[in-house]
């Protein structure tokens, strides 16, 4: 007998995914039958749930913090892209109840800025990425496997970056924090991944009269939409993309494959999630 497919979001806390709304905004727009639902698992009882989740009858999940390591390491098949990141924020469920992990955030990321920005191509010059946390891991995979002709990382904390920087092994430069704005006017595309901006608090410390109409500038943080950077990056007539597109589109495979619908973007959907 067929069932409705029953997907979860597995992360300590999950109070604050904004995955259950979007998939269920998503199911009910395509008229799929379906079950999109936000499971808080302690990272100690993490393994066992995981593998007991294709036994319960899930289709898959979307892992956050803090598992998307421990996830990577417990599934029986890792994608190239989840491989290379290190991390895994899409989980598949085969018919023999196998794990199969996948990482979409660079290619959400990608795609976001694919979308917001159609002339937009990473080899048109170099990237300049602003912090080392989880996104920019994601984010530097995808700016390579675009291929960026040259990426800067810098990141407050500098060992963080130059450990990034090693692990990708692709020539990474890393600059000092106090030292970004020495390449800011050769930039093609300026990425910010730090948590600065969120609820307008913070400054990221940049000299905004460097940035051109020959740039392409986003940002992770997406509350606010128009952050304090993409205000002057505007201003300065660079070409914006928020970051609300990375989070939407990162879902897009995931629902696609347990839904078996492409899921559509819309206003509608933008206007839910920030609700
Ligand atoms: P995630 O893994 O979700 O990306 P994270 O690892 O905490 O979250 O990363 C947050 C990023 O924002 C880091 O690059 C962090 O810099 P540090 O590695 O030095 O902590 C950056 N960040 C947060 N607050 C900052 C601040 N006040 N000034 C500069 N960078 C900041």
């Amino acid at each position: 007998m067929n069932t409705a497919p029953v997907v979860a979001v597995l992360g300590y806390p999950i109070h604050h995914s904004k995955s259950p709304k979007m998939h269920r905004y998503w199911l009910g727009q395509a008229g799929v039958s379906g079950y999109y639902v936000p499971l808080e698992i302690h990272p100690d009882n993490f393994e066992d749930a995981l593998k007991n989740m294709p036994k319960l009858g899930f289709r898959g999940a979307n892992v956050t913090i803090p598992h998307k390591e421990r996830a990577l390491e417990i599934a029986d098949f890792v994608s190239e892209r989840a491989q290379r990141i290190g991390a895994a924020n899409t989980l598949y469920f085969d018919v023999d109840g196998k794990i199969h992990a996948d990482n979409t955030d660079g290619y959400g990321f990608i795609t976001n800025l694919k979308k917001g920005a159609p002339e937009w191509s990473a080899k048109a010059g170099p990237a300049l990425v602003l912090g080392a946390g989880g996104a920019a891991r994601a984010i530097l995979d995808a700016l390579i496997t675009e291929e960026t002709p040259e990426i800067y990382l810098t990141n407050r904390t500098k060992g963080r970056a130059q450990d990034l920087a090693r692990e990708f092994d692709n020539g990474i430069e890393v600059l000092d924090w106090d030292n970004k704005n020495s390449v800011l006017s050769d930039v093609k595309t300026l990425i910010n991944t730090t948590s600065l901006g969120m609820n307008g608090e913070g400054d990221l410390r940049l000299d905004f009269s460097q940035l051109s109409n020959v740039m392409t500038v986003t940002d992770i943080v997406y509350t606010p939409l128009e952050t304090d950077l993409l205000k002057h990056a505007k201003r300065r007539g660079c070409t914006c993309v928020d970051g609300l597109g990375m989070l939407i589109y990162q879902g897009v495979p995931g629902f696609s494959n347990w839904f078996g619908v492409n899921p559509k973007v819309t206003d509608e959907l933008r206007e839910l999630l920030l609700s």
